[in-house]
């Protein structure tokens, strides 16, 4: 996990949002991170330091000139702080604390680390909807992120004041999204750009109904998330989703499979890495009904299907003109004879890499959070992985997609 052994700088300052980032801070530490949390004397009204040295297991900065074990006091240990930081994050951010970090203010221990700290820096603003709108505070967010600074939210919703608009901080799932494109983002695929089909099609028999299938699209998903954390540029082109498009990804809504072949082969001649993880309709409808069907006297209904494209095969043939994609990776999704099959769709699709589930065992294929796979690459002997989490599958096939990037690339450099 991108998480591990990373130090985070976590700067929290005085907003009700504070509560999220406890959960923040301790998802941080949860995931291997070592986080440091520095407070502003207005978020320590909010809640006590003693609550985030408990979920980080290390102490909690405020004044300048608290003593530190090490018999510094925390202004020199700040510059130790700051200098080491792999992340900073400062949420809640406030109005007034985008506007110190703006101007450069070291006026507290928090604005002083600021100016210390080279690493990237990750802001949750958390105010009023019309400070937020305040042509100060947007002139201020300008400032900082013309100097790289990257901003998660505000959204719109429910704010302290009981009024509705935007303000809000993002939820703590989305800034550790955030984190993780962020700390990966010189990873081994920087530079490069990764698309992935996902979910499942929609293949429309009147203006009502469809045919689909049972596809959440959250091995697909995983993949997204895992090739954004290893710095890669993510094109991520999805029918029907049960999660959401994580943050960093772009997304390109395709319901059908022929609208998933058209995007899919228009992003082509820039595409480094293909995975096709979408469940695609084979067949649809051969003549979609204008209106909707009704029943009337009818007992039975026969609807004549017939083939879609078939979007990796494609690929697989265009590759040979193209020289893109590098790497070609499929999904196969079986009941039966699970490693023959798959063995079939390496070669015939012309894929790097096929990794196949056996669908019929409970902790896999559709739905679950789990898989267990088989991974098929062209001459080697099939590899049976352990039952993993689908983020765990994605992980261990993006640092397998590395490798084989590296072999084609070493073959056309040779
Ligand atoms: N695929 C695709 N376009 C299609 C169908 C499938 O890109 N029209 C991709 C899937 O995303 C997956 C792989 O091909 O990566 C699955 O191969 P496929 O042979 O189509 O599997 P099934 O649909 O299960 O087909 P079969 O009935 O041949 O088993």
């Amino acid at each position: 996990m991108i998480l591990e052994g990373k130090r985070i700088l976590l700067g929290v300052t005085g907003g009700i949002a504070i509560y999220k980032v406890v959960h923040l801070a301790s998802r941080l530490t949860q995931g291997g991170a070592q986080v440091d949390v520095v407070m502003t004397e207005a978020a320590t009204r909010f809640v006590a330091p003693m609550t985030f040295q408990a979920v980080t297991q290390r102490a909690v900065y405020v004044d300048p000139w608290q003593p530190i074990p090490d018999g510094e006091h925390a202004r020199i240990a700040h510059v130790h702080l700051a200098r080491s930081a792999d992340l900073f994050i400062i949420a809640p951010a406030t109005a007034n604390t985008i506007a110190r970090l703006a101007h450069g203010l070291a006026d507290d221990l928090l604005s002083s680390i600021a100016l210390s700290c080279a690493a990237p820096w990750l802001i949750a603003p958390a105010m009023e909807s019309h400070m937020w709108a305040s042509p100060a505070t947007q002139a201020n967010v300008a400032i900082l992120r013309d100097r790289g600074v990257t901003f998660v939210g505000p959204v719109a919703g429910h704010l302290a004041s009981g009024a509705k608009g935007v303000g809000r901080m993002v939820e703590p799932e989305e800034i550790m999204e955030a984190a993780r494109a962020l700390l990966g983002r010189n990873g081994p695929l920087a530079g490069r750009r990764v698309v992935i089909t996902a979910g499942g099609t929609r293949e429309p028999i009147d203006p009502v109904r469809y045919i689909g299938n049972r596809s959440s699209g959250k091995m697909g998903v995983a993949l997204a998330q895992a090739a954004r954390d290893l710095g890669a540029d993510v094109v991520l082109i999805h029918g029907p989703l049960q999660v959401p498009v994580p943050w960093g990804v772009e997304a390109r809504y395709a319901e059908t499979a022929q609208a998933m072949y058209e995007a899919t082969m228009a992003i082509l001649p820039e595409t480094d890495v293909l995975i096709g993880a979408a469940a695609v309709a084979d067949f649809r409808p051969a003549e979609p009904a204008a209106d909707k069907v009704k029943k009337e006297e009818a007992q039975e209904l026969v609807i004549r299907l017939v083939r879609t494209p078939d979007i990796l095969a494609e690929v697989g043939r265009r590759r040979r003109e193209l020289g893109r994609p590098r790497v070609v990776v499929g999904f196969a999704a079986e009941t039966r004879d699970l490693i023959a099959y798959a063995q079939e769709k390496l070669h015939a699709k012309n894929l790097d890499m096929v990794v196949a589930n056996d669908i019929s065992a409970p902790d896999a294929g559709f739905a679950v959070d789990t898989n267990r796979v088989t991974i098929l690459r062209r001459e080697r002997e099939p590899e049976p992985w352990p039952l993993l989490s689908k983020d765990e599958v994605a992980e261990r096939v993006m640092q397998e997609v590395v490798v084989l990037l590296r072999q084609t690339e070493g073959m056309d450099d040779g």
